[in-house]
C-alpha cells in the first residue's frame, strides 16, 4: 500500500508535457493567453488559436515564429500618437484598437474620425520571435495548443517544431 501511495505521488509530481504547455500558455510574463484565445480561455486581441490545433506541429511552430504580420496595423491618431495595433470591434462611433506596444496590450476606443491613418506593420514584432523561444518550451505549447483544440495527448518532439 505504501509503495502505491509513493508511486502515485510521483506519478502526479511530474507535469505532463500538455500540462507544462498550458503553464507556459499562461504565464503571466511572456504567455500567449495575454493575447490568444485558445478553447474560451485567453484573451482575444490576436488570432484565436482554437482554429490552428488541427494543423500539424511544425506549420503550427511555423505560424508563432513567423516574422511576417498579416493583421498588425501602425496606427496614427490624429492626436499624433502612433502604435502597433490590433484592430477589433468597430461601428460608425467606435473603434477597438488593441495597443500592442503595451504589455498586456491596452484597449483602447477611439472614434473612427480620431483615426489618420492605418499602415503597415514595421515596428512590432511577436513575441515568440522577439524571445527566441526555445524548441523545447515551443513543443509544449503547441502540444497544449492541440491537446485544447481537439484533445490529441500525442507528444510533440522538439525536433518537430523547429
Ligand atoms: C503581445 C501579444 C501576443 C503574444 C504574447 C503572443 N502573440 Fe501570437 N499573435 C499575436 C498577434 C497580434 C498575431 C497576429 C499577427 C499578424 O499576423 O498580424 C499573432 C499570431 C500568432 C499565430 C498565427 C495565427 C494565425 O492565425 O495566423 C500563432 C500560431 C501565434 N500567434 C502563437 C503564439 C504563441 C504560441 C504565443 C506564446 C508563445 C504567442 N502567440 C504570443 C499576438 C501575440
Amino acid at each position: 500500500m505504501f509503495w502505491i501511495v509513493m508511486f502515485l505521488a510521483q506519478a502526479t509530481a511530474v507535469p505532463s508535457q500538455t500540462e507544462r504547455g498550458e503553464a507556459l500558455f499562461f504565464d503571466a510574463q511572456q504567455g500567449c493567453g495575454s493575447c490568444h484565445a485558445l478553447k474560451g480561455k485567453g484573451t482575444a486581441v490576436g488570432p484565436d488559436l482554437t482554429g490552428l490545433g488541427r494543423l500539424g506541429p511544425q506549420a503550427i511552430a511555423m505560424a508563432a515564429r513567423s516574422t511576417v504580420t498579416q493583421y498588425v496595423q501602425v496606427a496614427k491618431l490624429k492626436s499624433g500618437e502612433s502604435f502597433p495595433a490590433m484592430t477589433g470591434k468597430k461601428d460608425e462611433k467606435a473603434v477597438v484598437l488593441f495597443d500592442l506596444s503595451k504589455n498586456p496590450p491596452e484597449k483602447k476606443e477611439v472614434a473612427p474620425a480620431d483615426i489618420a491613418s492605418m499602415g503597415n506593420n514595421d515596428v512590432w514584432k511577436h513575441p515568440p520571435v522577439v524571445n527566441k523561444i526555445s524548441n523545447e518550451k515551443l513543443a509544449d505549447i503547441v502540444a497544449y495548443i492541440k491537446y485544447a483544440a481537439t484533445g490529441s495527448k500525442k507528444a510533440v518532439d522538439p525536433e518537430d517544431v523547429k
